[in-house]
């Protein structure tokens, strides 16, 4: 229907990337120590429905765990903010953003959601949910890399800027800061900011998170590599590589890789090489930091922002904080 689309519009960026910084990109970091693949392509349309059904899963308690945490604040934080302007970075399928947006409806303040994301199935689908869900909201999505497209995000304020789940866990704590830093700077003064960090909890439920019994986390790494496959013509079969997630205890981080399981060959003809791997040799496809308070808030006043609140669950699995820019 045409009607619904009048609330809706959708910015692509993700075809406007040089064909040669994405080789270069994936070149680097295959020659990198450790063999490094971009993370954002664990999140393409399969990738995201695949991350969907983790979120799911028992041994994914994280998800779960930030859902019920935000239903018991997010009336609080929409009153101290005064939210006119859900503004989401990895947005996703925006299952616990709709705690938010009714938080924002229930004080009278729903006027526009941003989602965010690489996913460009992922974000039209969402933007067309919500505007039937959502009386007299716009959606403005953003389709692209939040690490290379931020100055794109729409006015509107004041604005909420959140990114859940965690996903700042995907960067390491310097590009986390430089991150930030950025957003801060994108930012009006007046903005709030509400970022979810995963804390550093037991070992083992850690592990098991990243390890389903299901598979589901298997098959989401080693999606990457049809991702790849794509993005470069590249030869790597998924078949021949092991799912691997771990706790390093020394970087507090969960590392997930791709093992290869034999010594293998892989051609690579669009970056005219063909990259030899030995057996047991991981690629690192993502790195999930696990947090203390006083690291979250330490990255957040050096990146600028007033911190305002911190919200935790009773098992200190999981932290919200809110900050804003004075
Ligand atoms: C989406 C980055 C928050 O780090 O826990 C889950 C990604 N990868 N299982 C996380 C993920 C495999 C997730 N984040």
């Amino acid at each position: 229907m045409m009607l619904e689309q009048s609330n809706v519009m959708i910015d692509v960026h993700l075809n406007t990337q040089d064909p040669a910084a994405i080789k270069e990109e994936i070149r680097a970091g295959l020659f990198s120590t450790p063999r490094t693949l971009p993370t954002k392509y664990l999140y393409d349309d399969q990738g995201s429905a695949l991350f969907e059904r983790i979120c799911e899963s028992p041994e994914y308690y994280q998800t779960r765990t930030e859902h019920a945490l935000l239903k018991t604040v997010a009336d609080e934080v929409i009153a101290r903010t005064g939210t006119e302007t859900l503004v989401e970075l990895g947005s996703g399928a925006a299952i616990k953003t709709r705690v938010l947006l009714d938080a924002m409806a229930r004080a009278n303040h729903l006027r526009f959601y941003v989602p965010f994301d690489f996913s460009e199935g992922i974000v039209r689908r969402v933007a067309r949910e919500l505007v039937e869900e959502y009386d007299g909201l716009q959606v403005h999505g953003v389709v692209g890399d939040f690490l290379a497209h931020l100055e794109h995000l729409p006015d509107g304020g004041p604005r909420l800027v959140i990114f859940l789940g965690g996903t700042i866990g995907n960067m390491g704590p310097e590009d986390a800061l430089a991150f930030l830093s950025s957003i801060h700077h994108e930012m009006d003064s007046g903005d709030c900011m509400l970022l979810g960090a995963q804390l550093i909890t037991d070992v083992a439920r850690m592990e098991a998170a990243y390890n389903d019994a299901a598979g589901l986390t298997a098959a989401f790494n080693k999606n990457m590599l049809a991702v790849v496959n794509s993005v470069i013509g590249a030869e790597f079969d998924p078949d021949a590589f092991a799912h691997v997630a771990r706790f390093n205890h020394d970087e507090r981080w969960i590392e997930i890789s791709l093992r290869s399981i034999r010594a293998q060959v892989i051609p690579i003809p669009e970056l005219e090489l063909a990259l030899h791997l030995q057996e047991g040799e991981d690629l690192l496809t993502e790195i999930s930091c696990k947090y203390t308070r006083g690291q979250v808030e330490r990255l957040l006043t050096e990146a600028g922002f007033s911190p305002v609140a911190w919200y935790s669950d009773p098992h200190q699995l999981h932290g919200l904080a809110l900050a804003h820019k004075p």
